[in-house]
């Protein structure tokens, strides 16, 4: 069994995607830590995140136990990994990972941009989770202040919709939904709503299975 679900940043999808795998058993990936890792390397040697040569290195060479890092999760690390996963050779390197890790047993549920559409266009469920902008800048403020993170809202917003429009325009996986992606807008809802509408897909699809 393998859940796919994608969106853009702070839509909510890594809260969904971990409760998720908690509910059914489930394995759990954040991609999205996969290209951070990698931008975190480059930025700690110095170098730029545009810098194709030591991005590949990086990936070809990453340690998967390292994903788990706080430390990857600030705004500067996320926007470079956006231009990190622009290169289609670092995708490249990181994909058979992914692929292999959504065919763990019993199931598996992965997060990211591009789930749905190349890494696993075979899931069994696909979520393309969305919400508005001030809402997740909202949110992803909330989260920053709570570590610590000296920023502010506007500055949020700005790195959010930079981010957005990045991952959505590359000429490589683009961030979009899969043709039979089931949309989900947490706009409105709270964590337990999304979360309740989310098990509500997955019940409907397991049904319609048995
Ligand atoms: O989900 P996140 O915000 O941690 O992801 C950070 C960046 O990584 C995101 O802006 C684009 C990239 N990414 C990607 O290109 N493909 C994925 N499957 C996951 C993330």
């Amino acid at each position: 069994m393998i859940i796919a679900i994608d969106g853009p940043a702070a839509s909510g999808k890594g809260t969904l995607a971990r409760q998720l795998a908690a509910q059914y058993g489930y394995h759990y990936l954040d991609t999205g830590s996969i290209y951070r890792a990698v931008a975190f390397g480059i930025l700690q040697a110095g170098k730029d995140p545009e810098d194709l040569a030591t991005a590949l290195d990086i990936a070809k060479n990453l340690d998967m136990s390292t994903i788990r890092d706080p430390d990857l999760r600030t705004d500067a690390v996320g926007n470079a990994a956006s231009i990190v996963a622009k290169q289609p050779e670092v995708r490249e390197a990181v994909l058979d990972y992914q692929r292999r890790f959504a065919k763990r047993s019993p199931g598996a549920v992965l997060d990211g941009r591009d789930i749905g559409t190349i890494v696993c266009p075979d899931a069994d469920i696909k979520l393309f989770v969305t919400a508005e902008d001030e809402e997740r800048a909202r949110r992803r403020f909330e989260e920053l202040k709570g570590r610590g993170h000296a920023t502010t809202l506007e500055k949020v917003v700005a790195d959010l919709i930079a981010r957005d429009e990045r991952d959505k325009t590359r000429e490589i996986s683009p961030l979009k939904p899969a043709e039979d992606a089931h949309l989900l807008d947490t706009t409105e809802l709270s964590i337990e709503a999304a979360f309740g509408a989310a098990c509500a897909i997955v019940e409907r699809v397991l049904e319609a299975d048995a």
